[in-house]
């Protein structure tokens, strides 16, 4: 089964960004510990970051043809797009979405996400181990 794992603008930057909020993993590490947990969960990954909306939105649409389940950490765009809440309303599989921080606890314009109403769950602030509870509640319910 594949997976897409998406990731927003900025979080190329993580480890060097913001490390009080952000924690000092990188991308990179995220990526590496997601391959390990998919290989153990006997799931096919594919792992993408990206400042550019439309690719994105590309990327949901080649989701919609191939994937069982998205993972999403929109970055900023969970606060302002609709077009990725469009893409992903077109989408038919599973749907989670991953904050590394706790968005609720921070500005008020963190606390409404475009994409929580089509995710069938939300996770943050729980670092970048969000990522890997993402994903064994794909693993999950694609087996059930
Ligand atoms: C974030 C939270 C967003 O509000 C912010 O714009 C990000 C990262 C997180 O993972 O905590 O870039 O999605």
């Amino acid at each position: 089964r594949l997976v897409y794992v998406l990731n927003g603008p900025n979080l190329n930057l993580l480890g060097k960004r913001q490390p009080h909020i952000y924690g000092h993993e990188t991308l990179a590490d995220v990526e590496r510990d997601c391959r390990g947990l998919a290989d153990e969960l006997g799931l096919s990954l594919r792992f993408h970051q990206s400042n550019r909306e439309y690719e994105i939105i590309d990327w949901i649409h080649e989701a919609r043809e191939t994937a069982a389940a998205i993972v999403i950490n929109p970055a900023a765009f969970t606060h302002t797009s609709v077009a990725i809440l469009d893409a992903l309303n077109a989408f038919d599989g599973l749907i989670f979405e991953v904050h590394i921080s706790n968005v609720h606890r921070r500005e008020a314009f963190r606390h409404h996400s475009y994409v929580s109403g089509v995710a069938a769950g939300v996770i943050a602030g729980f670092g970048t181990l969000g990522y890997q509870l993402a994903l064994r509640r794909v693993a999950q319910l694609l087996e059930g």
